[in-house]
């Protein structure tokens, strides 16, 4: 009984100790009417709910819980414990035989270090833009804020589209015009990157408390440069326009570097897989295995590593996880170059059937080459009854399960897709509607933070960039999902995921004769911020 004793007091006996250096702005939260659904969280100009982090005193945690029955970011206080001389932690199991689904012990083996994390972020796409200037300037500020700023998510990546994608409101590439342009005479910026895309990279680069890396991705050339001539359908790049493909994305790094802004990363197009089975009516670009390997090998590659955009990182495939074993054997069997050309390979979020194990055989295979998950959404299938489900816990818990696989698999970053979308999940030209974090009420001048939003914060606010993954092993029948890194200060931070409907006693153990105990509420979210220093 001592265990169950020392759980319960550990939770409350730290409460208060420490000041809270800020007070944080509530959820101000709106029942959404829906059976079975949670709440969002409602801002406008003059109102949107902050979370900042706390540092944990040395020996101390501090803990954020969201819950699907309606909490967002609660803090909570504790201290590290450490075994007394005849204590061991597998009373806990052993005691506890009756209830033993709902303990767990963690053991967190700090010195077994994976990969460093970039981060987390969303995409700047023209139907983000347009819904956010629907906005007042103020409400525009805001959205950025809770997003980017020190008191919002902190979010350090961006995915932006190299001209458009079906989220747009009609299909469009860069240099159109005149037809088979090859030296691309008349490359243009479009309307839709001047009104939306770079005031929002703007914006978000200004209130960002660290360097914000941008992945930028072509969904279509220009029609001219392909096979069948459309935006969309089965189509591929025309071998004598190989290299002008190459050039348009070194175009686009200069037209962007003309406004100060720096592409960190560049794809090799959005899904290469919908132009070679075109089961999508949207823009795309299709690239065979052994093509794309070709082509980054003969064009891309020694393009950039050549340009004064030399270290501009290449992913390839960009497309999701099942189809990433074979491309990248196609490539490799094309032209091995293409595999040393290329740093690292991006990854969605749409073919999770496939277990995330994949991703670890993907990174032993090709070692020194980052995983980036790129593209993630909910919504989007023909099979989703509603596009945007508004205040949805289920696709929080997606997400979160989401992120904790790809962290436990290699995966270095993970971007959202369209940062904000209206009640109906678009615009989008081709009727592709999908959920989105922040839905935009323009006419109220409001937004709303779904539940998606505060599982993307529990990673990306807590993790910072340099962050490296280590292992945790279980060590009670029951489990919880869950990641561990050690940050660049050397603290040691946790995401924990509870599914069920009861509650879940966790210890975690640091150390062999440290640890904390917490509870996890049902159905709820934790990350856990320790400073390990006694
Ligand atoms: C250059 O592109 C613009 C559209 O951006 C188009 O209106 C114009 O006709 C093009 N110029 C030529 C010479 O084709
Ligand atoms: C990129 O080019 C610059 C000179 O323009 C050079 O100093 C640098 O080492 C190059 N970096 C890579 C990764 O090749």
């Amino acid at each position: 009984m001592k265990s169950l004793k020392l759980l319960l007091v550990t939770l409350t006996i730290l409460i208060g100790e420490f000041k809270p250096g800020y007070s944080d702005l509530p959820c101000r939260a709106r029942d959404v009417g829906i059976d079975g659904r949670s709440i969002v969280c409602v801002c406008d100009a003059n109102y949107c709910d902050t979370i900042t982090k706390e540092t944990p005193a040395r020996g101390s945690f501090v803990a954020y819980t969201s819950t699907n029955a309606g909490k967002r970011f609660e803090k909570s206080y504790g201290a590290v414990n450490g075994f007394g001389a005849t204590e061991d932690d597998d009373i806990i199991v052993e005691e506890n035989k009756a209830c033993i689904r709902k303990n767990v012990v963690l053991r967190v083996l700090t010195s077994s270090k994976k990969q460093t994390l970039e981060g987390f972020g969303g995409s700047v796409t023209d139907a983000a833009g347009i819904n956010w200037r629907k906005l007042s300037t103020k409400a525009q500020k805001q959205l950025m804020s809770t997003y980017f700023g020190p008191e919002g998510l902190e979010y350090n990546l961006i995915r932006v589209p190299i001209a458009g994608a079906d989220f747009s409101t009609h299909p469009y590439t860069y240099n159109e015009l005149p037809w088979n342009d090859a030296a691309l005479t008349n490359y243009s910026l479009s309307r839709e990157d001047f009104d939306y895309k770079i005031p929002m990279i703007e914006m978000a680069k200004a209130m960002a408390t660290d360097e914000i890396k941008i992945t930028a991705t072509a969904w279509s050339s220009p029609i001219w440069m392909k096979t069948n001539e459309a935006i969309t359908g089965f189509g591929q790049i025309k071998p004598e326009f190989y290299q002008s493909y190459a050039d348009y994305h070194l175009r686009f790094l200069e037209e962007y570097e003309k406004y100060n802004i720096k592409i960190w990363a560049i794809t090799t197009t959005n899904e290469p897989i919908n132009g070679v089975v075109p089961t999508v009516n949207f823009n795309s670009l299709g690239w065979f295995p052994r093509q794309l390997g070709r082509w980054v090998a003969n064009n891309l590659g020694p393009s950039v590593r050549n340009s004064r955009f030399n270290e501009t990182l290449i992913l390839a495939v960009d497309d999701q996880r099942y189809i990433i074993p074979i491309w990248l054997r196609g490539m490799e069997k094309e032209d091995p170059k293409s595999i040393e050309y290329i740093d690292g390979i991006a990854i969605h979020y749409y073919g999770n059937f496939m277990p995330a194990s994949v991703l670890t055989r993907i990174q032993k295979r090709y070692p020194g080459k980052i995983l980036l998950s790129t593209e993630a959404c909910e919504g989007p299938m023909p099979w989703d009854k509603h596009k945007v489900e508004i205040g949805s816990w289920d696709r929080a818990v997606k997400y979160t399960r989401s992120i904790l696989e790809d962290l436990n698999n290699y995966v270095v970053g993970w971007i959202d897709w369209n940062l904000c979308l209206d009640e109906h999940g678009g615009p989008n030209w081709a009727h592709n509607y999908v959920d989105a974090p922040i839905l935009v009420f323009g006419e109220n001048d409001e937004f709303v933070k779904q539940p998606m939003y505060y599982a993307l914060g529990h990673f990306s606010k807590f993790i910072p960039r340099g962050s490296q993954v280590v292992e945790v092993s279980r060590m009670s029948s029951a489990t919880v999902q869950n990641i561990a890194v050690v940050t660049p200060e050397g603290n040691l931070v946790l995401v924990l995921q509870n599914t069920n409907d009861y509650e879940t006693n966790v210890r975690i153990r640091i150390s062999a004769t440290r640890y904390i105990d917490v509870l996890l509420e049902p159905e709820s979210i934790k990350t856990i911020e320790i400073n390990p220093n006694n």
